[in-house]
Protein backbone atom coordinates (compact mmCIF):
# COMPACT_ATOMS: atom_id res chain seq x y z
CA UNK A 1 0.00 0.00 0.00
CA UNK A 2 2.87 2.10 0.87
CA UNK A 3 3.48 2.75 -2.88
CA UNK A 4 0.41 4.41 -3.54
CA UNK A 5 0.82 7.14 -1.08
CA UNK A 6 2.01 10.35 -2.58
CA UNK A 7 2.12 13.35 0.77
CA UNK A 8 2.96 16.03 -2.18
CA UNK A 9 2.80 14.19 -5.39
CA UNK A 10 6.14 12.15 -4.72
CA UNK A 11 5.75 8.78 -3.23
CA UNK A 12 5.79 8.29 0.19
CA UNK A 13 7.65 6.39 2.38
CA UNK A 14 9.57 8.93 3.75
CA UNK A 15 11.57 6.57 5.70
CA UNK A 16 12.84 3.63 4.35
CA UNK A 17 10.09 1.88 5.97
CA UNK A 18 6.47 2.99 5.77
CA UNK A 19 4.74 0.50 7.64
CA UNK A 20 7.20 1.47 10.74
CA UNK A 21 6.91 4.65 10.29
CA UNK A 22 3.14 4.43 10.27
CA UNK A 23 2.96 2.43 13.34
CA UNK A 24 5.09 4.62 15.27
CA UNK A 25 3.00 7.27 14.58
CA UNK A 26 -0.46 5.22 15.27
CA UNK A 27 0.76 4.26 18.95
CA UNK A 28 0.02 8.17 19.96
CA UNK A 29 -3.66 7.97 20.38
CA UNK A 30 -5.60 10.56 21.07
CA UNK A 31 -6.36 11.17 25.50
CA UNK A 32 -10.25 10.75 26.28
CA UNK A 33 -11.96 13.73 27.27
CA UNK A 34 -15.38 15.13 28.66
CA UNK A 35 -15.07 17.97 26.24
CA UNK A 36 -18.16 18.85 23.98
CA UNK A 37 -18.27 16.51 21.15
CA UNK A 38 -18.95 18.22 17.19
CA UNK A 39 -19.04 15.70 14.78
CA UNK A 40 -18.63 16.39 10.72
CA UNK A 41 -18.83 14.56 7.64
CA UNK A 42 -16.86 15.08 4.57
CA UNK A 43 -17.00 13.89 1.38
CA UNK A 44 -14.66 13.53 -1.16
CA UNK A 45 -15.77 13.65 -4.51
CA UNK A 46 -15.35 14.72 -8.59
CA UNK A 47 -17.92 17.16 -9.33
CA UNK A 48 -18.43 20.39 -11.78
CA UNK A 49 -18.35 24.13 -10.16
CA UNK A 50 -19.81 26.55 -12.11
CA UNK A 51 -17.77 29.93 -11.34
CA UNK A 52 -19.23 33.30 -11.30
CA UNK A 53 -16.99 34.33 -14.54
CA UNK A 54 -19.53 32.08 -16.66
CA UNK A 55 -17.07 29.03 -17.23
CA UNK A 56 -17.11 25.69 -15.02
CA UNK A 57 -14.03 23.40 -13.77
CA UNK A 58 -14.06 19.76 -13.17
CA UNK A 59 -13.14 19.81 -9.38
CA UNK A 60 -12.51 17.59 -6.75
CA UNK A 61 -14.32 18.62 -3.86
CA UNK A 62 -15.81 17.87 -0.17
CA UNK A 63 -19.46 18.37 0.03
CA UNK A 64 -19.69 19.09 -3.24
CA UNK A 65 -18.78 22.47 -2.16
CA UNK A 66 -15.29 24.46 -3.19
CA UNK A 67 -13.82 25.27 -0.83
CA UNK A 68 -15.43 22.73 1.19
CA UNK A 69 -17.89 23.05 4.37
CA UNK A 70 -16.30 25.68 6.78
CA UNK A 71 -15.70 23.95 10.08
CA UNK A 72 -16.53 26.12 12.81
CA UNK A 73 -15.95 24.69 16.68
CA UNK A 74 -15.10 26.13 20.34
CA UNK A 75 -11.93 26.03 21.41
CA UNK A 76 -11.71 23.03 23.68
CA UNK A 77 -14.34 21.08 21.79
CA UNK A 78 -13.80 17.27 20.88
CA UNK A 79 -13.51 17.62 16.97
CA UNK A 80 -14.63 14.02 15.06
CA UNK A 81 -14.74 14.63 11.49
CA UNK A 82 -15.57 11.25 9.38
CA UNK A 83 -14.11 11.46 6.08
CA UNK A 84 -15.50 9.44 2.92
CA UNK A 85 -14.33 8.98 -0.53
CA UNK A 86 -16.70 8.67 -3.07
CA UNK A 87 -14.48 8.63 -6.60
CA UNK A 88 -11.40 10.16 -6.08
CA UNK A 89 -8.87 7.25 -7.36
CA UNK A 90 -6.24 8.12 -6.34
CA UNK A 91 -7.22 7.91 -2.51
CA UNK A 92 -7.68 11.25 -0.17
CA UNK A 93 -6.76 12.52 3.18
CA UNK A 94 -7.43 15.38 5.49
CA UNK A 95 -4.59 17.33 6.95
CA UNK A 96 -5.81 19.99 9.51
CA UNK A 97 -3.33 22.83 8.78
CA UNK A 98 -1.48 24.56 11.87
CA UNK A 99 -3.65 22.55 14.45
CA UNK A 100 -1.45 20.52 17.20
CA UNK A 101 -2.76 16.96 17.49
CA UNK A 102 -1.82 13.68 17.58
CA UNK A 103 0.41 12.61 14.87
CA UNK A 104 -2.09 9.66 14.42
CA UNK A 105 -5.07 12.18 13.43
CA UNK A 106 -2.62 14.35 10.87
CA UNK A 107 -4.19 13.35 7.54
CA UNK A 108 -0.45 12.67 5.90
CA UNK A 109 -0.85 10.01 3.35
CA UNK A 110 2.15 7.78 3.84
CA UNK A 111 2.94 8.64 7.24
CA UNK A 112 0.49 8.99 9.69
CA UNK A 113 -2.44 6.82 7.33
CA UNK A 114 -2.57 5.27 4.21
CA UNK A 115 -4.59 7.51 1.70
CA UNK A 116 -8.39 6.75 2.16
CA UNK A 117 -9.24 4.87 -1.17
CA UNK A 118 -12.96 4.89 -3.12
CA UNK A 119 -15.39 3.44 -0.74
CA UNK A 120 -13.58 4.06 2.28
CA UNK A 121 -13.40 6.32 5.29
CA UNK A 122 -11.31 7.57 7.96
CA UNK A 123 -12.44 8.80 11.39
CA UNK A 124 -10.44 12.08 12.58
CA UNK A 125 -10.45 13.21 15.75
CA UNK A 126 -8.90 16.17 18.01
CA UNK A 127 -9.26 18.69 20.69
CA UNK A 128 -9.40 21.76 19.24
CA UNK A 129 -6.80 23.07 22.00
CA UNK A 130 -5.70 26.55 20.26
CA UNK A 131 -8.15 28.85 19.14
CA UNK A 132 -7.29 30.39 15.71
CA UNK A 133 -7.63 30.63 12.08
CA UNK A 134 -6.87 27.71 10.69
CA UNK A 135 -7.73 25.32 7.16
CA UNK A 136 -7.81 21.62 6.19
CA UNK A 137 -6.19 20.37 2.57
CA UNK A 138 -6.29 16.52 1.53
CA UNK A 139 -2.31 15.57 2.14
CA UNK A 140 -2.04 12.46 -0.55
CA UNK A 141 -0.89 14.01 -3.41
CA UNK A 142 -1.63 17.74 -2.17
CA UNK A 143 0.15 19.74 -5.05
CA UNK A 144 -2.70 17.75 -7.75
CA UNK A 145 -5.54 17.79 -5.08
CA UNK A 146 -5.35 21.38 -3.35
CA UNK A 147 -5.17 23.28 -6.48
CA UNK A 148 -8.44 20.64 -7.59
CA UNK A 149 -10.27 22.01 -4.81
CA UNK A 150 -9.85 19.64 -1.29
CA UNK A 151 -9.85 22.44 1.19
CA UNK A 152 -11.37 24.39 3.56
CA UNK A 153 -11.52 26.92 6.72
CA UNK A 154 -11.28 25.79 10.02
CA UNK A 155 -12.02 28.14 12.63
CA UNK A 156 -11.72 27.35 16.08
CA UNK A 157 -13.61 30.30 17.96
CA UNK A 158 -11.98 31.39 21.34
CA UNK A 159 -13.70 30.46 24.83
CA UNK A 160 -12.56 34.42 25.43
CA UNK A 161 -11.80 36.61 23.51
CA UNK A 162 -9.14 38.85 23.82
CA UNK A 163 -9.91 41.45 21.26
CA UNK A 164 -13.80 42.94 20.94
CA UNK A 165 -15.51 43.05 17.76
CA UNK A 166 -19.29 43.38 16.81
CA UNK A 167 -18.62 41.41 13.31
CA UNK A 168 -16.39 38.60 12.00
CA UNK A 169 -15.88 37.15 8.15
CA UNK A 170 -13.07 35.19 6.59
CA UNK A 171 -11.35 36.06 3.54
CA UNK A 172 -10.25 31.92 2.12
CA UNK A 173 -8.14 32.92 -0.86
CA UNK A 174 -7.30 29.91 -3.46
CA UNK A 175 -5.84 29.04 -6.99
CA UNK A 176 -8.48 26.65 -8.63
CA UNK A 177 -6.38 25.23 -11.27
CA UNK A 178 -5.03 28.13 -11.83
CA UNK A 179 -8.28 30.68 -10.88
CA UNK A 180 -8.24 32.48 -8.18
CA UNK A 181 -11.52 32.66 -5.90
CA UNK A 182 -11.63 34.56 -3.08
CA UNK A 183 -14.10 32.46 -0.74
CA UNK A 184 -15.25 30.00 -4.04
CA UNK A 185 -16.04 33.02 -5.79
CA UNK A 186 -14.70 34.91 -9.23
CA UNK A 187 -16.29 37.98 -7.74
CA UNK A 188 -15.01 40.44 -5.04
CA UNK A 189 -16.73 39.76 -1.58
CA UNK A 190 -18.92 41.72 0.39
CA UNK A 191 -19.35 42.17 4.44
CA UNK A 192 -21.66 43.39 5.85
CA UNK A 193 -21.32 45.99 8.64
CA UNK A 194 -22.89 48.80 10.09
CA UNK A 195 -21.03 52.69 9.80
CA UNK A 196 -18.33 52.59 13.22
CA UNK A 197 -18.91 48.78 13.91
CA UNK A 198 -15.80 46.64 14.70
CA UNK A 199 -14.94 44.02 12.11
CA UNK A 200 -12.86 41.13 12.15
CA UNK A 201 -11.61 39.36 8.73
CA UNK A 202 -10.17 36.16 8.96
CA UNK A 203 -7.12 36.17 5.70
CA UNK A 204 -6.20 32.22 4.52
CA UNK A 205 -3.72 32.18 2.07
CA UNK A 206 -4.91 28.69 0.64
CA UNK A 207 -3.19 29.52 -2.58
CA UNK A 208 0.48 28.34 -3.99
CA UNK A 209 1.66 31.80 -3.99
CA UNK A 210 3.00 34.38 -1.83
CA UNK A 211 0.06 37.35 -1.70
CA UNK A 212 0.08 40.92 -1.04
CA UNK A 213 -3.01 42.20 1.00
CA UNK A 214 -3.74 45.86 1.45
CA UNK A 215 -5.94 47.58 3.78
CA UNK A 216 -7.73 50.57 2.24
CA UNK A 217 -10.48 53.29 4.44
CA UNK A 218 -10.05 51.94 7.58
CA UNK A 219 -6.44 52.01 9.81
CA UNK A 220 -6.41 47.88 11.07
CA UNK A 221 -4.67 45.72 13.59
CA UNK A 222 -3.19 42.27 12.55
CA UNK A 223 -4.17 40.91 15.92
CA UNK A 224 -3.02 37.13 15.17
CA UNK A 225 -0.73 35.49 12.55
CA UNK A 226 -1.47 31.75 11.90
CA UNK A 227 -3.82 31.52 14.41
CA UNK A 228 -1.96 33.41 17.17
CA UNK A 229 -2.92 36.38 19.18
CA UNK A 230 -0.46 39.24 18.99
CA UNK A 231 0.25 41.55 22.08
CA UNK A 232 -1.49 44.47 21.96
CA UNK A 233 -0.81 45.22 18.05
CA UNK A 234 0.09 48.49 16.82
CA UNK A 235 -2.50 50.50 14.84
CA UNK A 236 -1.24 50.17 10.85
CA UNK A 237 -1.98 52.80 8.38
CA UNK A 238 -1.85 52.84 4.96
CA UNK A 239 0.27 49.44 5.17
CA UNK A 240 0.41 46.58 3.22
CA UNK A 241 1.57 43.26 4.25
CA UNK A 242 2.55 39.54 2.64
CA UNK A 243 1.12 36.29 3.69
CA UNK A 244 2.91 33.09 2.35
CA UNK A 245 1.27 30.49 1.01
CA UNK A 246 -0.49 28.71 3.89
CA UNK A 247 -0.52 31.26 6.24
CA UNK A 248 -3.14 32.99 8.27
CA UNK A 249 -3.59 36.97 8.88
CA UNK A 250 -6.56 38.13 11.11
CA UNK A 251 -7.26 41.88 11.29
CA UNK A 252 -9.34 43.90 13.35
CA UNK A 253 -10.83 46.99 11.63
CA UNK A 254 -13.34 49.83 12.49
CA UNK A 255 -15.84 50.83 9.50
CA UNK A 256 -15.83 54.41 9.44
CA UNK A 257 -19.06 56.44 9.41
CA UNK A 258 -19.12 57.21 5.88
CA UNK A 259 -17.52 54.92 3.57
CA UNK A 260 -16.25 51.52 2.39
CA UNK A 261 -12.92 50.08 3.84
CA UNK A 262 -11.47 47.57 0.95
CA UNK A 263 -9.57 44.52 1.67
CA UNK A 264 -7.51 43.34 -1.41
CA UNK A 265 -4.95 40.23 -2.07
CA UNK A 266 -2.89 41.70 -4.92
CA UNK A 267 -2.10 38.72 -6.26
CA UNK A 268 -5.83 37.36 -7.36
CA UNK A 269 -6.98 41.11 -8.06
CA UNK A 270 -10.12 39.69 -5.40
CA UNK A 271 -11.11 42.12 -2.72
CA UNK A 272 -13.33 42.27 0.01
CA UNK A 273 -15.73 45.38 0.44
CA UNK A 274 -16.59 46.41 3.95
CA UNK A 275 -19.38 48.90 4.85
CA UNK A 276 -21.87 50.70 2.57
CA UNK A 277 -20.79 54.52 1.07
CA UNK A 278 -18.17 55.97 -1.04
CA UNK A 279 -15.18 54.16 -1.93
CA UNK A 280 -11.98 54.79 0.12
CA UNK A 281 -9.16 56.78 -1.40
CA UNK A 282 -6.26 54.12 -2.28
CA UNK A 283 -3.05 55.72 -1.47
CA UNK A 284 -0.37 55.05 -3.96
CA UNK A 285 2.41 54.72 -1.73
CA UNK A 286 1.52 51.94 1.08
CA UNK A 287 4.52 50.43 2.84
CA UNK A 288 5.22 46.80 3.19
CA UNK A 289 4.61 45.49 6.44
CA UNK A 290 8.56 44.73 7.63
CA UNK A 291 7.74 42.44 10.33
CA UNK A 292 8.51 44.97 12.95
CA UNK A 293 5.57 47.03 14.38
CA UNK A 294 3.37 44.17 15.64
CA UNK A 295 2.80 44.68 18.99
CA UNK A 296 4.59 44.60 22.53
CA UNK A 297 6.73 41.86 24.57
CA UNK A 298 4.19 40.47 26.76
CA UNK A 299 6.94 40.05 30.19
CA UNK A 300 10.28 38.77 30.96
CA UNK A 301 8.76 35.26 31.23
CA UNK A 302 7.72 35.45 27.19
CA UNK A 303 11.93 36.50 26.87
CA UNK A 304 12.90 34.88 23.73
CA UNK A 305 15.36 31.55 24.60
CA UNK A 306 19.09 31.79 24.13
CA UNK A 307 20.17 28.54 24.79
CA UNK A 308 18.74 25.52 23.23
CA UNK A 309 19.63 21.22 23.51
CA UNK A 310 19.62 21.01 19.39
CA UNK A 311 20.08 23.73 16.74
CA UNK A 312 19.84 22.46 13.01
CA UNK A 313 19.43 24.77 10.14
CA UNK A 314 18.22 24.71 6.73
CA UNK A 315 18.22 25.90 3.55
CA UNK A 316 15.94 25.92 0.89
CA UNK A 317 16.94 25.95 -3.01
CA UNK A 318 16.75 25.13 -6.31
CA UNK A 319 19.08 23.69 -8.34
CA UNK A 320 18.29 22.37 -11.91
CA UNK A 321 14.47 22.46 -11.08
CA UNK A 322 14.76 20.17 -8.39
CA UNK A 323 13.96 21.59 -5.03
CA UNK A 324 16.24 20.90 -2.09
CA UNK A 325 17.13 21.85 1.47
CA UNK A 326 20.37 21.54 2.57
CA UNK A 327 21.63 20.55 -0.79
CA UNK A 328 18.95 17.33 -0.87
CA UNK A 329 15.73 16.30 -2.01
CA UNK A 330 12.74 14.67 0.64
CA UNK A 331 13.79 11.15 -0.06
CA UNK A 332 18.09 12.17 0.69
CA UNK A 333 17.26 13.99 3.20
CA UNK A 334 17.56 12.72 6.90
CA UNK A 335 14.92 13.47 9.24
CA UNK A 336 15.55 16.23 11.83
CA UNK A 337 15.78 14.05 15.39
CA UNK A 338 14.61 15.16 18.14
CA UNK A 339 13.96 13.88 22.00
CA UNK A 340 10.19 15.00 23.85
CA UNK A 341 11.15 18.11 25.64
CA UNK A 342 14.10 19.12 23.27
CA UNK A 343 13.63 22.66 22.87
CA UNK A 344 14.97 23.02 19.06
CA UNK A 345 16.50 26.19 17.48
CA UNK A 346 16.15 25.50 13.42
CA UNK A 347 17.91 28.39 11.28
CA UNK A 348 16.20 28.91 8.39
CA UNK A 349 17.84 30.40 5.49
CA UNK A 350 16.50 30.75 1.75
CA UNK A 351 19.33 30.80 -0.97
CA UNK A 352 16.94 31.29 -4.08
CA UNK A 353 14.17 29.76 -6.40
CA UNK A 354 11.59 31.91 -5.05
CA UNK A 355 9.47 32.60 -1.88
CA UNK A 356 9.62 29.39 0.49
CA UNK A 357 7.28 29.61 2.90
CA UNK A 358 8.42 26.93 5.53
CA UNK A 359 5.41 24.76 7.61
CA UNK A 360 6.01 22.30 10.17
CA UNK A 361 2.93 20.17 10.81
CA UNK A 362 1.76 19.46 14.81
CA UNK A 363 3.54 22.48 16.44
CA UNK A 364 3.83 25.76 16.91
CA UNK A 365 7.27 27.69 16.37
CA UNK A 366 8.75 30.70 17.65
CA UNK A 367 10.26 33.22 15.92
CA UNK A 368 13.37 34.41 16.97
CA UNK A 369 15.06 36.32 14.72
CA UNK A 370 15.52 37.41 10.86
CA UNK A 371 18.59 38.30 9.16
CA UNK A 372 20.45 38.16 12.59
CA UNK A 373 17.96 40.75 14.38
CA UNK A 374 16.47 39.69 17.12
CA UNK A 375 12.30 40.49 17.20
CA UNK A 376 11.35 42.77 19.66
CA UNK A 377 7.87 42.53 19.90
CA UNK A 378 4.96 40.82 20.48
CA UNK A 379 6.12 36.80 20.38
CA UNK A 380 5.35 35.98 17.30
CA UNK A 381 4.67 31.83 17.29
CA UNK A 382 3.62 30.49 13.34
CA UNK A 383 2.94 27.22 11.94
CA UNK A 384 4.07 28.65 8.15
CA UNK A 385 7.19 31.39 7.90
CA UNK A 386 7.49 33.11 4.56
CA UNK A 387 10.57 33.10 3.31
CA UNK A 388 12.00 35.39 0.85
CA UNK A 389 15.15 35.14 -1.33
CA UNK A 390 18.03 36.07 0.77
CA UNK A 391 16.78 35.93 4.34
CA UNK A 392 17.34 33.94 7.51
CA UNK A 393 15.44 33.32 10.22
CA UNK A 394 15.56 31.75 14.11
CA UNK A 395 13.15 30.07 15.25
CA UNK A 396 12.89 27.97 18.55
CA UNK A 397 10.30 24.70 18.94
CA UNK A 398 9.26 22.78 21.71
CA UNK A 399 9.22 19.62 21.07
CA UNK A 400 5.92 18.42 23.12
CA UNK A 401 4.06 16.64 20.53
CA UNK A 402 5.87 12.77 20.00
CA UNK A 403 5.05 11.48 16.44
CA UNK A 404 6.39 11.69 12.83
CA UNK A 405 6.04 15.24 11.34
CA UNK A 406 5.84 16.49 8.13
CA UNK A 407 7.81 19.71 7.75
CA UNK A 408 7.94 21.44 3.61
CA UNK A 409 8.04 24.53 1.82
CA UNK A 410 4.34 25.13 0.96
CA UNK A 411 4.51 26.33 -2.07
CA UNK A 412 3.43 22.81 -2.80
CA UNK A 413 4.67 22.49 -6.06
CA UNK A 414 8.13 22.78 -4.43
CA UNK A 415 7.59 20.35 -2.02
CA UNK A 416 6.33 17.86 -4.34
CA UNK A 417 10.00 18.63 -6.15
CA UNK A 418 11.79 17.76 -3.06
CA UNK A 419 11.51 21.03 -0.66
CA UNK A 420 10.13 18.64 2.19
CA UNK A 421 11.70 16.80 5.01
CA UNK A 422 10.24 14.99 8.02
CA UNK A 423 10.82 16.08 12.17
CA UNK A 424 10.65 12.56 14.44
CA UNK A 425 11.27 12.26 17.49
CA UNK A 426 13.83 9.52 18.54
CU1 LIG B 1 -0.78 22.60 4.77
CU2 LIG B 1 1.97 19.52 4.97
O1 LIG B 1 0.55 21.06 4.82
CU1 LIG C 1 9.39 26.76 -1.83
Amino acid sequence: EAGSNHAHGVAIPVTNNGALAMRACNEIIAEASEAPLREFRLTAAQTVKELDNGKSAKVWAFNGLVPGPELRVTEGDRVRIVLNNKDINEGVTVHWHGIVLPCSQDGVAGVSQNAVKPGEQFTYEFEAGYPGTYWYHSHQASSEQVKKGLLGKLIVEPKNDAFDYDEEDSLLIQQLNGTYLMNGSTKDWNIEAAPGSTVRVRVINAANETDTVSVNGAAYRIIAMDGHDLNEPGLLDNYEFQMGAGQRYDLLLQIPQQGKVIVASKKSGLKATLGTGSDPVISSDPSLFSFVDYGKPVSDKSKARLSFDRNYSVTLDQNLFVNTINGKSFHEIPPMMVEEGDHVKITITNAGGGDHPFHLHGHVFRVLSRNGQPLSGSPVYLDTLLTQKGEAFEVHVIADNPGLWMMHCHDLMHASMGMSMMFNYE
